[in-house]
């Protein structure tokens, strides 16, 4: 088992590059399927889940080969068997997405039951919807989700409630089908938005991608491709909090400033400095950090994969702050560990009142899922004395070489092995 040793009190400065967008990669490698050629992916982020999803791209008999760091030329047309191995996909949520590409594609699919961070309820009923309003039929036995299509037709999809995922498979699923599709109440992330142009790059027809209405005029080919993934703007959040915890002065370069909106609002409002450049932006804090409320919401809202985040930062800001978790049932599981770090915080179902306190103190910690790590991370280069968090595998896998770019912003951070049951790893 691995963990991060961290010496707190350290001011950020420097620079950091952004890596390629976990949750748009996540989507673009199973997507990669429906081509009837090979595709060259680039700005491709080295973390566990593009690990997983390239090894079940090649166990299902994909030829997947590294041309240089962060980008992959991908032939996936000698796939044949559309069955994800369980043991893979059963490691992140977002095997999923193979339950869309291989429907699209072979009109068959045969996928466990995801896994992923535990934030609270997650079911997939609006993913089995989208794929059963274009004419497949979806059973749910023993864990595994098997869903079969005699013919897929273009149809009418409007969603009970916004969500990601089903949007992204309802997309996967109709590029390749009869007809036009259209998606009512979709969700509007920047990295639908890059699947979209991902896929129109193959020749699709989609309109609409970033907006509540998407139209799909189905198509029956898709050519391989080339295609450079956007910036990972929770990445690029994420480096912006720990600048203004640590009251730093950090140029976080590599990002599209417009997919940062929500967050660099609300960092301005906590009193934070952020100048925004074409492709990066500045963090820097002059004054003290004062209290907000932040409640989140779908694209363009502030977003969910930022809560725990920038409730850390909050800890530290003067008076009393509220933080609404809108879209997850239980994504306040970082609170307790916080609490062990000296912050004054209470939760009562959807709602966290945090009393600003001066310091946070250094204390052993462990990360809950992914984002909670990483708002571990930030309250421990925050907090004074040594902060040691367990289970980093959690954060290893949405955040590409997090320790090194710390460290090269002055960061006292390192990787510990300790005596424990290992986590597999999964390589190509
Ligand atoms: C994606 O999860 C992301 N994961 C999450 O990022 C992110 O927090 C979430 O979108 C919201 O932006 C990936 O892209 C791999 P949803 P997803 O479907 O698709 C409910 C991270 O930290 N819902 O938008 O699972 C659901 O329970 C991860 O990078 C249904 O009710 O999120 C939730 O309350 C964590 N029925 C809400 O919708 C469904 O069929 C939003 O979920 C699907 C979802």
């Amino acid at each position: 088992m691995e963990r991060f040793v961290i010496k707190g009190g350290r001011r950020l400065e420097g620079e950091v590059s952004i890596s390629g967008a976990k949750n748009a990669v996540v989507a673009i490698i199973p997507a990669v399927i429906l081509a009837d050629g090979p595709c060259v992916l680039e700005n491709i982020p080295q973390i566990s889940d593009v690990a997983i999803s390239l090894r079940i791209l090649y166990e299902m008999g994909a030829d997947v080969k590294q041309l240089g760091k962060g980008v992959y030329r991908i032939d996936a047309t000698t796939i044949t068997d559309p069955i994800v191995p369980y043991e893979l996909a059963k490691l992140m949520r977002a095997s999923y997405y193979f339950l869309g590409t291989l429907l699209g594609k072979f009109k068959r699919a045969r996928v466990s039951m995801p896994g992923g961070c535990y934030l609270g309820d997650r079911p997939i009923d609006q993913h089995l919807k989208a794929f059963s309003s274009l004419g497949a039929a979806c059973t749910l036995e023993n864990g595994m989700i098997d869903i079969y299509a005699d013919s897929l037709i273009g149809s009418q999809i409007y969603f009970d409630k916004i969500t990601v995922g089903a949007t992204i498979n309802a997309i996967l699923a109709a590029v390749k089908a009869t007809g036009l599709t259209v998606i009512e109440n979709a969700a509007k992330e920047p990295h639908i938005v890059d699947l979209a142009n991902f896929l129109n790059s193959m020749g699709a027809d989609i309109m609409g991608a970033g907006t509540d209405v998407i139209k799909i005029r189905g198509v029956r080919h898709l050519k391989g491709t080339e295609y450079a993934v956007i910036p990972d703007q929770i990445e690029a959040g994420t480096y912006m909090v720990a600048a203004a915890a640590t009251r730093g002065n950090v140029l976080v370069k590599n990002v599209i400033p417009k997919h940062l909106e929500s967050i660099t609002a609300r960092l301005s409002k906590i009193g934070v400095n952020v100048e925004e450049f074409d492709d990066s932006v500045r963090i820097s804090v002059d004054g003290p950090l004062v209290k907000t409320s932040v409640k989140t919401m779908p694209h363009p809202g502030f977003p969910t994969d930022m809560q725990p985040q920038i409730s850390a930062l909050l800890c530290l800001a003067e008076g009393t702050s509220i933080v609404t978790e809108e879209i997850f049932n239980n994504r306040f599981r970082y609170v307790d560990q916080l609490r062990r770090m000296g912050a004054d915080i209470s939760v009562e179902g959807r709602v966290a009142v945090i009393e600003g306190v001066g310091k946070l103190m250094g204390a052993p910690v462990t990360a809950p899922d992914l984002r909670a790590g990483a708002a571990l991370v930030i309250a421990g280069l925050a907090a004074s004395g040594i902060t040691e968090i367990d289970d980093i595998y959690h954060i290893e896998r949405g955040y590409e070489n997090i320790e090194s770019k710390l460290r090269a912003l002055g960061a006292d951070i390192v990787k510990k092995s300790v005596p424990g049951n290992s986590v597999r790893k999964v390589a190509l």
